[in-house]
């Protein structure tokens, strides 16, 4: 019986900006996970289960947009799987909806590792990611991939969006793995407030129109942020991330993505002992991180349940 999983994410650095070539740095978090399970089906039609969306369902009976749906269709289609096989395919995850940590890209791969072992195509985690990048562009327009890009390979990345090509596909671009000095804590906290990326990178689009030398000299300052992050993390200097965190937070919320309820858990994690932080991925809603000494982890986080958040995962990042 296939059976694939795929970890959450966090976006360290350059949300937003990623989107317009800037760098991105992100992590995989693999305290929380998408897993797929793939057996044959009893009946002569492919059934999805994904009791956590209370979704029981024939692959005939469901939209063709459907984000689940689309993965298979699309699947079966790219590689020439016909008939259908009858497969029934069972969904589980641990990845808040639409939170900023990646649920749908790790559904998507989850469930494009689990077809592929199923129908006995392998695919590389070149093609993986690919295909998890056209998935995402039918979700939300103008997606960098680094969600995609960091759940596939399920490391950390330093990211750069490959810009569009004339022949199609992308160039220019890259990812590369970034080692880590010194390992450091981060805490992350939900506000249970589900944003679609979708609307906040649409509005950042709108801004941007609206204005590009501005907006453009903003994401070279994330750019900048992010760079110094990446040597610092690489250096082993962690502590000196809080104060990159705090102006990456301050830019995003210049772009309008913040939201009350970010800045008010923002503030808490830096009053409770942090030493710096930032919303995390889209904005709008959905999660936070928070630079800690590990031992604060603990007062941090209560500190943040305190000032409202849904929940909170204490990760080390090494
Ligand atoms: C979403 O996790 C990150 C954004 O930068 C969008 C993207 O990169 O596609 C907001």
């Amino acid at each position: 019986m296939p059976h694939a999983s795929a970890p959450g994410k966090i976006i360290l650095f350059g949300e937003h900006a990623v989107v317009y070539g800037r760098p991105a740095l992100a992590v995989p978090v693999t305290q929380v996970h998408a897993d797929v399970i793939i057996a044959d089906s009893p009946r002569a039609e492919t059934w999805i289960h994904a009791p956590d969306i209370s979704l029981h369902a024939e692959l005939s009976s469901l939209p063709s947009n459907h984000p689940i749906a689309a993965v298979i269709h699309n699947f079966f289609f790219a590689f020439g799987v016909s008939p259908f096989p009858s497969l029934d395919i069972s969904i589980a995850s641990t990845i808040p909806v639409a939170s900023g940590l990646g649920s749908g890209a790790a559904v998507t791969v989850a469930l494009l590792r689990a077809l592929s072992s199923a129908v006995h195509r392998p695919l590389s985690d070149e093609q993986i990611n690919q295909f998890a990048y056209e998935i995402e562009k039918l979700h939300h327009g103008t997606p960098s991939g680094i969600d995609n890009t960091v759940i596939t390979y399920a490391r950390p990345v330093y990211f750069i969006r490959p810009l569009p090509s004339p022949l199609g596909g992308g160039a220019g671009g890259g990812v590369e793995t970034f080692t880590v000095g010194s390992p450091f804590t981060l805490v992350i906290a939900d506000t249970g407030i589900s944003a679609p990326t979708k609307e906040s990178v649409g509005d950042v689009r709108k801004l941007w129109e609206s204005d590009k030398p501005r907006w453009e000299r903003a994401f070279d300052e994330i750019g900048g942020v992010v760079q110094n992050a990446k040597e610092r993390i690489e250096n082993g200097d962690w502590r000196l991330l809080g104060a990159l965190m705090d102006s990456n937070h301050a830019l995003l919320q210049s772009l309008t993505v913040s939201s009350p309820e970010l800045d008010r858990l923002v503030e808490s994690a830096r009053e409770a002992g942090a030493l710096g932080a930032k919303l995390s991925g889209g904005g709008r809603g959905g999660n936070m991180i928070a630079l800690v000494e590990k031992d604060d982890a603990a007062q941090v986080a209560e500190a943040l349940l305190s000032a409202g958040a849904k929940r909170t995962i204490v990760t080390e990042i090494a």
